[in-house]
């Protein structure tokens, strides 16, 4: 289904990202995986290759501001366009509001709403312009090109202990639906899925005691082991979703199957937003 298709997709180094790389792959994708650090990177790169894929590791933090310019280049020097975006990687930083410091928030703002904008912004020469061109010369589109943001349930309802996490986003659908009415001429496809409870360490017992250090900060990943549970009833199909489950939302809109689907938020929750 993505055949000579080159999709960048970030934090694809575990959880959903991974699993999207995989799938991507599977379907014929060359697959560029960002992560932070080369290792997790490295990691799915030698498992698609392994099962016959093509891919490339491109480490790098996706809120330093001159990385987007970097990733956009390290996928074309590779593979020579651009066909998908995915702006996936992220993380959690909780807290009540009337404890929340402005790192806290501020961090939270940069990697999942300004590091998209940026990075769709980088895509521009390869994504846009080429549509561009291909517009003026008649004949149609070459190539198919769309972007999928990453959003969540958080955003769309609101989450107690996430005030930083839901506003960036909702942020992130006004982006999508911005960038769909920018480029929609242009034939580039513009949507957002919203995650509900998806089993990755974002959502494993805080308990647990995963952590990442984010500016110096040992931030604690997971939601408290009792509201797990309590999440569960709430979800129509009983249950959080698998990394790959997740992942096949995205890939359903950046399929050909969702050619006339732009600007929209596909939830992926198994029936808990409704
Ligand atoms: N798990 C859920 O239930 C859930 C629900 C809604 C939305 N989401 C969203 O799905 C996306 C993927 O999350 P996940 O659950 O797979 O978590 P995960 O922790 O398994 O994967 C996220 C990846 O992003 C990477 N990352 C974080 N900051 C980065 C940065 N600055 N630069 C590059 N990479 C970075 C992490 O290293 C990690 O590998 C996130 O945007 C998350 O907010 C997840």
């Amino acid at each position: 289904m993505f055949e000579n298709q080159t999709v960048i997709i970030t934090g694809a180094g575990r959880g959903i990202g991974a699993a999207a790389a995989r799938l991507f792959a599977q379907h014929g994708a060359r697959v560029v995986v960002n992560d932070l650090d080369a290792g997790p990177c490295e990691a799915v790169v030698a498992e698609i290759e392994a099962a016959g894929g093509t891919a490339l590791a491109a480490p790098g933090d996706v809120t330093d501001p001159a990385f987007p310019d970097h990733l956009m280049q390290a996928a074309v020097d590779a593979y020579g366009t651009i066909n998908v975006l995915v702006n996936n990687a992220g993380f959690t930083w909780d807290g009540m509001l009337h404890k929340m410091s402005d790192e806290q928030w501020q961090r939270i703002l940069d990697v999942h709403a300004t590091a998209p904008f940026r990075m769709i912004r980088a895509v521009v020469p390869y994504m846009r312009e080429p549509a561009k061109a291909e517009l003026a010369a008649g004949g149609g589109f070459k190539e198919p090109r769309c972007i999928i943001n990453v959003s969540s349930t958080s955003g769309l309802h609101g989450k107690a202990g996430q005030v930083n996490y839901a506003t960036a986003k909702m942020g992130i659908v006004g982006l999508t639906k911005t960038v769909a009415r920018e480029w929609g001429r242009f034939g580039i496809r513009c949507n957002a899925v919203a995650f509900g409870f998806i089993d990755t360490r974002l959502t494993q017992p805080k308990e647990d005691g995963d952590t990442m250090t984010v500016g110096g900060h040992e931030v604690s990943l997971g939601i408290p082991g009792a509201m797990r549970q309590m999440a569960f009833p709430m979800i129509p199909l009983g249950r959080p979703a698998t990394p790959e489950e997740a992942a096949g939302g995205i890939l359903l809109m950046a399929s050909p199957f969702a050619a006339y689907i732009t600007g929209h938020t596909l939830e992926v929750t198994g029936g808990a937003g409704i």
